[in-house]
């Protein structure tokens, strides 16, 4: 069942937005070479609490972590660790979800760590790029797999893959909810969009092969070649017209 929200509702999804944003703002300026992930995740929850939130991922199915931190080959749930150590050159996808008056805010970045590469470069750019394609599609009227078919198109005409076995999903209330929001598809097919639907719009994309594998911590996914993914993940409002992004500051 896909929940149309309540303006309460919507208001306070627009405030845990507000400090998701702001994590990401707060993050930004620490992740230099040198820096932990794990030192990433304290920063994270500090700010997070101070803003009288709660860390969403925080034991979300026994996750270990307050945020997830990607590095490279890895797609997305990476834990942060003080042993990971980021380095010059390196991408490092930062997932963060706040929980404010019992409603979650969604929302990923690929950042550099330093000077990087034009290919990864180019890899984190058309990452942005898909989420705002899927985002044009993302209008009451149209239907789940517009936002996919769009993701996809912009992200393959680049030379690059969709994750295929992990989606977006509604968001609300629970950190998941109905509907699942793929990166890929057909369009014109799945559920109908509407107006005060609220959906975690995620595409995670690979320079090769679309194949990722789960590592043995059981979170940690990573692209199956090795090669480098990003992710590019907000929180939006379905509205007629161009949907409302809620992870913003
Ligand atoms: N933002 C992630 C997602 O939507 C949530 C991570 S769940 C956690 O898939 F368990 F890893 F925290
Ligand atoms: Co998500």
């Amino acid at each position: 069942m896909i929940k149309i929200k309540a303006s309460y509702e919507i208001e306070a999804m627009r405030a845990a937005g507000q400090i998701t944003a702001a994590t990401f703002q707060r993050l930004a300026e620490a992740i230099v070479p040198g820096v932990t992930t794990g030192e990433l995740d304290d920063i994270a929850a500090r700010f997070i609490r101070s803003n009288n939130a709660t860390c969403s991922f925080w034991h979300y199915n026994g996750y270990p972590a307050h945020i997830c931190t990607s590095v490279n080959g890895q797609v997305v749930h990476g834990i942060p660790s003080k042993h990971t150590v980021l380095h010059e050159g390196d991408i490092v996808s930062i997932d963060i979800g706040v929980c404010y008056r019992g409603y979650h805010g969604d929302s990923a970045k690929t950042f550099p760590v330093g000077k990087i590469n034009s290919e990864a470069e180019k890899l984190i750019r058309v990452t942005r790029e898909s989420f705002y394609e899927g985002l044009k599609q993302a209008q009451a009227g149209n239907r789940i797999f517009d936002i996919g078919a769009a993701i996809q198109g912009h992200a393959e005409k680049n030379g690059y893959s969709v994750v295929r076995s992990l989606v977006g999903h509604g968001v609300g209330s629970a950190l998941h909810e109905d509907p699942e929001v793929p990166n890929f598809g057909i369009a014109g097919r799945g559920a109908r969009l509407l107006a005060g639907m609220t959906l975690a719009i995620e595409p995670m994309v690979n320079q090769g092969t679309y194949h990722v594998n789960t590592l043995p911590d059981q979170w940690t996914v990573v692209t199956a070649d090795g090669k480098l993914s990003a992710h590019y993940e907000h929180s939006v409002l379905i509205r007629d017209g161009e949907a409302e992004i809620l992870t913003t500051c």
